[in-house]
């Protein structure tokens, strides 16, 4: 069997909260660390995904850097890791060109998720006389091109992004049926079921996009911050700790926190049991402990990693990841463009 590629993006979003982490970033780092040594590994800070919804250039800026400084903070690996930006690699516009001769309207027209568009929202088709963008709607295919690219065998991803993995096979197979078979078709990991719900309202995922910074933890929050936000986070008035997330989905999101961040393998229901005849208050101060503990050495990383000091460091690693990843894609993009007569 020819060695794995493993390929993963995440958009510079800044400082990653404790949903990225435990959704993708951490299992990125634990791929690197179990990935035998023939196995390739390339993360993206996708920044020309960041720009399909209008940004303010100077925060984009600022949250690549941020998004860079995270990832080696978490523990990506720049010797073992090819960790670089989209934009610094030419050739996955270029691609995104190539498939987009092929790719069909009507399969774009159905992946609505990154739209964000609502349950009541006009149907697709509605929008496309509309001011809807270019970009935004053809998205997918720039997907599509980070992963064929580079050739990869497998991606990691959430359960939300599923579908753009699918989309990403059906543009490699309509090339390969077209052209000759130049692509591997991409396996998606799936990473393991981590959501992690907002404090402030738990019946919504954790996000960047809520305005309530007190609803999510980032992984530079200070002890202190860690403890407030955990002390404000919404619960209700029934009394003792017990695992129930429908009924009492504030607790157990707690819960199912401090479950993913304790090392000792206890599930939701043995902590809920521990923790049986606690305050909530104590509870509390439990998880914001234990998430702190776990953070602890994070954060000391990131802090590092965003001081003055460190700025030749991170343009260096950012430089070196462009150079191999574009190696990794002149190798895909000289076989493509002899398939296709360029
Ligand atoms: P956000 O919603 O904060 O903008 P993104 O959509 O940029 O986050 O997601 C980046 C990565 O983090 C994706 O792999 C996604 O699946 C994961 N992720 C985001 N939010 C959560 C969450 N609340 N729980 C688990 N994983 C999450
Ligand atoms: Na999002």
């Amino acid at each position: 069997a020819s060695p794995q590629v493993i390929f993963s993006g995440i958009q510079p979003t800044g400082v990653p909260h404790i949903g990225n982490y435990l959704g993708a970033l951490q299992q990125w780092a634990k791929l690197q660390n179990e990935a035998s040594p023939k196995t390739t590994l390339l993360f993206s800070i996708v920044d020309l995904h960041a720009i399909t919804v209008n940004q303010n250039p100077r925060q984009l800026r600022n949250a690549c850097h941020q998004m860079l400084a995270a990832l080696l903070a978490v523990g990506l690996d720049s010797k073992r890791s090819i960790i670089f930006f989209q934009s610094d690699v030419d050739a996955h516009e270029k691609l995104m060109w190539i498939l987009s001769c092929r790719a069909q309207m009507g399969n774009l027209s159905r992946m609505t998720h990154k739209l964000n568009l609502s349950d009541n929202a006009p149907p697709v088709e509605a929008l496309l006389n509309t001011e809807l963008e270019l970009g935004l709607y053809s998205y997918p295919v720039l997907q599509a091109a980070d992963v064929l690219v580079h050739r990869a065998t497998h991606v990691p991803v959430g359960h939300d992004q599923a579908q753009h993995l699918e989309f990403a096979r059906k543009c490699a197979r309509t090339f390969n049926h077209r052209y000759g078979t130049i692509f591997q078709l991409p396996e998606t990991i799936l990473s393991p079921a981590k959501r992690v719900m907002s404090l402030t309202q738990p019946h919504l995922k954790m996000s960047k996009s809520h305005q309530d910074p007190r609803s999510r933890i980032l992984i530079s929050d200070s002890t202190e911050e860690i403890a407030q936000k955990v002390k404000t986070a919404l619960t209700d008035s029934v009394s003792g700790v017990s695992y129930d997330p429908v009924k009492r989905p504030g607790v157990s999101n707690l819960i199912e926190i401090m479950h993913h961040f304790r090392a000792d393998g206890a599930s939701c229901k043995d902590i809920a049991r521990d923790c049986e005849n606690l305050t909530m208050r104590a509870f509390k101060e439990q998880v914001a402990k234990c998430i702190d503990e776990h953070l602890f050495e994070i954060r000391q990383r990131y802090e590092e990693l965003m001081g003055k000091e460190k700025e030749g460091y991170l343009r260096e690693v950012a430089e070196s990841g462009a150079v191999r990843a574009r190696e990794s894609a002149a190798e895909t993009m000289h076989l493509v463009r002899d398939a296709v007569g360029l």
